[in-house]
């Protein structure tokens, strides 16, 4: 299993550029399954939750080109021959669940494994049934499955949703796509990836108004025909990065980088007295002298603070200049990068969704274990200002969502490298 070996204390000096998303490359693979004709994705992120993706659709019978140039993905679903998620696959990522809206919609039937429950929390799909069910979906769970059909077809129906949930804005909003008649999501997830996915299924001939705002209105179309569509660029990723020079020191171009996928992220680093600057290619972030501000940070949905980018943030707090505040209000249980922090020196205390940081003048590199995604780059921020070697253990994780993060790190200057075992 793989590690990442950090020397820290440097500060950061380059470029870096942002990745295609991988939350909107997740659905709009799926949304192949709506049509007969090839869907070509670009700025395709190379991530092995994609790869994920790719096998499940496979096994639906959906023909995934190799990527070229590294970044384009051809999908083709002339003719699909399954209907099965597959357990093995749901366990290891939970956005297999996505192919319920769309297979439904194409061939009147799907199953797909309950996910159970992940590191980060409990993460039910009550949400995604009730939607299905309003438009005519009959969904039992049976043996560990969601087995779902609309023989008749799915109908056009009002959804109130009890959360802003972003995958089950983005299964009903496939599902709509091909209902017949109008269906109208209220309550719908803001997240600018639910716009990029509404932006795809309109050139695939989907008829879509409102996505991005809480209320969207889909009219069902009969079918939909190919498309070419550019994945928009990774905000998690590039919220990840703009922290590596505000913890470490220095100054970093973000190329691909734009403020309207920041919200309220950027006003925190503000707040914490981080400069961050448009540039012709993308964002700077430098940091200014002395240590950072401490911020309080509450997680919330879509332009909030995104619980993606929470496990960093407490990672910058753990040597800003006072005590901090992070709450978070998305996920139960995700703090398990706090007691590695402590580990390199930090002072965290947590009390069931909060976490109280008491900022320290410096860390100390440790031996360290990544539990998820973000947590484990945080530990990498982390490691990058911290006195002496972080080795961070389980970096598999890290490389379902973060591609080449050693090297996008090392050409700023940072001493980082993956060591093989
Ligand atoms: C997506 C993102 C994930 C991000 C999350 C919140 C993808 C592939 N993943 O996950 O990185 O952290 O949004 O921004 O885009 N919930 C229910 N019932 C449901 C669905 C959700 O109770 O049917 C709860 C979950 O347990 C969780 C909260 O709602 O506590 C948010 O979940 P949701 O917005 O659905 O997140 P995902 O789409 O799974």
């Amino acid at each position: 299993m793989d590690r990442i070996v950090v020397q820290g204390g440097r500060p950061l000096s380059g470029t870096i550029p942002i990745a295609g998303a991988k939350n909107a490359c997740l659905p709009l693979m799926p949304a192949t399954l709506l049509t007969e004709e090839p869907l070509t994705l670009t700025n395709v992120p190379r991530l092995s939750d994609i790869v994920t993706m790719g096998r499940l659709l496979e096994s639906l019978g959906v023909e995934v080109s190799p990527m070229r140039d590294g970044k384009v993905m051809a999908l083709s679903s002339h003719a699909l021959t399954g209907h099965l998620a597959d357990y093995e696959i749901v366990r290891q990522m939970r956005a297999s669940n996505l192919v319920l809206g769309p297979l439904l919609a194409r061939a009147g039937h799907a199953v797909v494994s309950l996910p159970g429950g992940c590191a980060i929390g409990a993460r039910p799909m009550d949400i995604h049934v009730t939607a299905l069910e309003a438009m005519g979906a009959k969904i039992e769970l049976r043996d560990g499955y969601l087995h779902a059909a609309a023989p008749g077809g799915l109908k056009g129906a009002e959804i109130e949703l009890r959360f802003p949930s972003v995958g089950a804005t983005e299964n009903t909003l496939m599902a709509a796509a091909l209902a017949k008649g109008t269906t109208v999501i209220r309550n719908a997830a803001r997240e600018p990836e639910i716009r990029d996915l509404a932006d795809c299924l309109i050139k695939m001939g989907a008829d879509i108004e409102g996505a991005g705002t809480p209320e969207i209105v889909i009219s069902g179309v009969d079918r939909l025909h190919g498309a070419t569509h550019a994945v928009l660029p990774d905000r998690i990723e590039l919220g990840t990065y703009m922290l590596a020079p505000a913890i470490a020191g220095g100054s970093v171009e973000l190329i691909g980088g734009r403020l309207d996928l920041l919200g309220a992220f950027c006003e925190k680093l503000d707040a914490a007295e981080i400069d961050v600057v448009p540039t012709e290619n993308g964002l700077r972030v430098t940091r200014r002298n002395g240590r950072v501000a401490a911020v309080d940070v509450v997680t919330e949905v879509f332009p909030g603070f995104p619980t993606d980018l929470q496990a960093q943030m407490m990672a910058l707090m753990c040597t800003a200049d006072g005590v901090s505040v992070l709450e978070e209000r998305i996920f139960e249980n995700r703090f398990m990068h706090a007691p590695e922090l402590v580990r390199m020196g930090a002072q965290i205390e947590v009390h069931g969704g909060v976490a109280t940081v008491t900022g320290v003048e410096r860390l100390k590199g440790a031996p360290v274990m990544a539990t998820d995604l973000r947590a484990s780059v945080s530990l990498i921020l982390a490691g990058l200002a911290a006195e002496g070697e972080t080795v961070v253990h389980r970096v598999y994780h890290l490389d379902r969502g973060y591609e080449r993060v050693e090297e996008k790190l090392g050409a700023c200057g940072a001493q980082i490298e993956r060591v093989s075992e």
